[in-house]
């Protein structure tokens, strides 16, 4: 495993069970969690709370953050509105590694209605477990990086 890092967790409703099992699971391992909620089964809003989670990473609060909704794909696209935020969805465990190791993202997002739990905590461990190769791809990234402004 790389360094211990601080990691940022949230979700919206329809993963609130599986945000628990993967801050447990992570914990475990020695990562610092910072869950931001929410804890309530209630419905809510997924774009403040992938918003919520990118920001903590944007200032480098925490150094990566992992988000859920139902498909993932609603929080990720709110998260990659912040800028600095690199975030893909992933639901399988090859692009969970690639993430990091070509995109160098700081952020992971999938869907709780479309893996189940047993795939998750495995892509968790793939992105966390996973570190930018730089080279070649270092530019590419700056290539993203300069859309932000
Ligand atoms: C909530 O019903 C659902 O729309 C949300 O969890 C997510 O899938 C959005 O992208």
């Amino acid at each position: 495993m790389t360094s211990k890092k601080r990691i940022a967790l949230s979700s919206d409703h329809a993963a609130i069970e599986l945000r628990q099992t993967i801050a447990n699971h992570i914990a475990a391992q020695g990562y610092e969690v910072v869950d931001i909620g929410p804890t309530t089964p209630e419905s809510t809003d997924y774009p403040k709370h992938g918003e919520a989670a990118a920001r903590l990473v944007a200032s480098n609060d925490c150094q990566l953050g992992i988000i859920i909704c139902g498909t993932g794909q609603g929080i990720m696209m709110a998260a990659n509105k912040v800028k600095d935020i690199r975030c893909g969805v992933c639901h399988d465990t090859f692009s969970a590694r690639m993430i990091r190791q070509h995109n160098d993202a700081n952020m992971l997002a999938f869907g709780a209605r479309v893996i189940g739990e047993g795939l998750a905590l495995e892509i968790v461990d793939a992105f966390l477990g996973s570190k930018f190769e730089g080279g070649r791809h270092a530019k590419r990234v700056d290539m993203i990086k300069a859309l932000d402004d």
